[in-house]
């Protein structure tokens, strides 16, 4: 008896040190592969989408696998090489050394593939990932990153851990959770009663969009899957397209409701950490790290504008109510005004707080930018006077994200903060009139 069980434990190690072509390494090369070696665009004359593409030569006629031999495997030499310019990931890092050596284990140890069917698509043989659930309580309120309100302004939806809650914006209950979403939530935006854009991931190793049914969340597609973590997403006033952006300083465009990719560049040297579309629905605006934002066309995807006015990372943007105007706001705390062709706004320079990140743009009204800030002030500016015109609120924490809602003449500001709390504010009104933190169980 002693002996059977010493056994079994014996082969469990054994079969837990093998690694699993399905489980560990397709992963890797969906992630990091796929994009540039697929059906359709075939870089090097080479696909490892499909398993049995996978094993042959591409142009270069040098086989990808060896089974055993890593450094004979064109594969692993070309992820392992020095040259940067032959590196694959092609003109991107290279990959972690934790992936690479798994790599390099699996074809030392004969390149076993767990898969019979030969002819199945890499991405169809990945074991739905055990991913980590959501807390059913959280042990402490989590930082809520991202916010959204749906077309009836009647729920709120907030970032949450491996998912996304919904609130009623009138109580702050709870009314559902959305699970299966990326770790991390960075942007939301409510498309209509039945399309919900969820962007996120994890920063250096993946990044998502899902457009998720929130009445029945069980119909869900995901848009992208990215090597790199989403930051910003949009969607255009009239409901018909849905931008994002971030770490892999892509911007991607998509139809709506079909989620169909219009259009993909890459507009910046460096992360895109803010987005926004013009109230026409005709532009796009990003903010990069790379310094500069840029003003696209939303229905081409062709750059028309560069602003460079900015000495450092730019972290938000804001189209003017009649789309002319551009406003970008940075780290260290300076906004700027520009016009539709990239030139500065004379006198365009607002300081509203000091050094601190300028995190969220939005416009009052014609002539009032607002302002979220990393201080925790929201304030709104005399644009021309390039003064602070009304302190609206001042938290503790982080403002991550704000929303504007208007009704008839009462316009409410919604912020959520890195405290983990939403709060609604009416103008004119000192104290909020809502709050809760968005954190269930908590
Ligand atoms: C951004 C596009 C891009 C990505 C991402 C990319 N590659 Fe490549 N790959 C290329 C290009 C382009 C070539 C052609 C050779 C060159 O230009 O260096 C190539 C060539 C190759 C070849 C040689 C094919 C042949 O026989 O000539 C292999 C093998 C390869 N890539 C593997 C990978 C692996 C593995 C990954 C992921 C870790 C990867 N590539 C990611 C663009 C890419």
């Amino acid at each position: 008896m002693l002996r059977t069980l010493l056994f079994l434990s014996l082969t469990a190690l054994a079969s837990a040190a093998e690694i699993s072509f399905s489980r560990q390494i397709a992963p890797i090369l969906i992630d990091q592969c796929v994009e540039c070696h697929r059906s359709g665009k075939a870089k090097g004359g080479y696909r490892l989408d499909i398993i049995e593409q996978m094993l042959k030569a591409g142009d270069s006629k040098t086989s990808p696998l060896v089974a055993s031999k890593p450094d004979e495997s064109e594969l692993y030499r070309l992820i392992a090489t020095h040259e940067e310019d032959d590196r694959m990931p092609k003109k991107a890092d290279a990959l972690p050394e934790k992936e690479m050596k798994l790599i390099h284990e699996w074809i030392a140890s004969g390149a076993k593939i767990d898969v019979a069917d030969k002819k199945a698509a890499l991405r169809s043989i990945v074991p739905e990932q055990e991913k980590a659930q959501a807390p059913e309580k959280y042990p402490h309120p989590l930082p809520v990153t991202a916010l959204a309100l749906n077309p009836t302004g009647t729920t709120l939806a907030c970032s949450g851990y491996f998912e996304t809650t919904l609130w009623d914006a009138a109580t702050g209950k709870l009314q559902a959770r959305i699970g299966g979403m990326p770790e991390r939530v960075l942007a939301l935006a409510w498309i209509s009663k039945t399309q919900l854009a969820v962007a996120g991931g994890v920063p250096g190793r993946s990044g998502e969009v899902w457009l998720v049914n929130p009445m029945k969340p069980t119909e869900r597609k995901r848009l992208v899957s990215a090597r790199d973590c989403l930051l910003a997403m949009v969607a255009s006033p009239d409901g018909k397209l849905l931008a994002c952006g971030g770490a892999d300083n892509q911007v991607r465009c998509f139809e709506l409701p079909s989620g169909k990719l219009k259009w993909q560049i890459e507009p910046h040297a460096d992360w895109i950490m803010g987005m926004a579309f013009s109230p026409d629905s005709q532009h796009l605006a990003t903010a990069s790290r790379d310094r500069t934002a840029k003003r696209i066309d939303a229905s081409k995807g062709e750059i028309m504008a560069t602003f460079t006015g900015h000495t450092c990372a730019v972290l938000s943007v804001a189209f003017s109510p009649d789309s002319k105007e551009t406003i970008s706001g940075d780290v260290e705390g300076e906004i700027r005004r520009w016009d539709s062709s990239g030139d500065a706004k004379k006198d365009g320079t607002l300081k509203p707080g000091g050094r601190t990140e300028m995190l969220v743009l939005g416009f009052l009204d014609a002539e009032t930018p607002l302002v979220a800030m990393g201080s925790g002030a929201v304030v709104s500016m005399d644009a021309k006077g390039r003064k602070t015109k009304d302190q609206i609120t001042r938290y503790e924490d982080r403002v991550n994200a704000l929303l504007l809602q208007r009704y008839g003449k009462t316009v409410r500001i919604i912020t959520v903060c890195h405290d983990g709390k939403v709060r609604i504010h009416e103008i004119g009104k000192a104290q909020p009139v809502l709050q809760f933190l968005a954190s269930p169980g908590w």
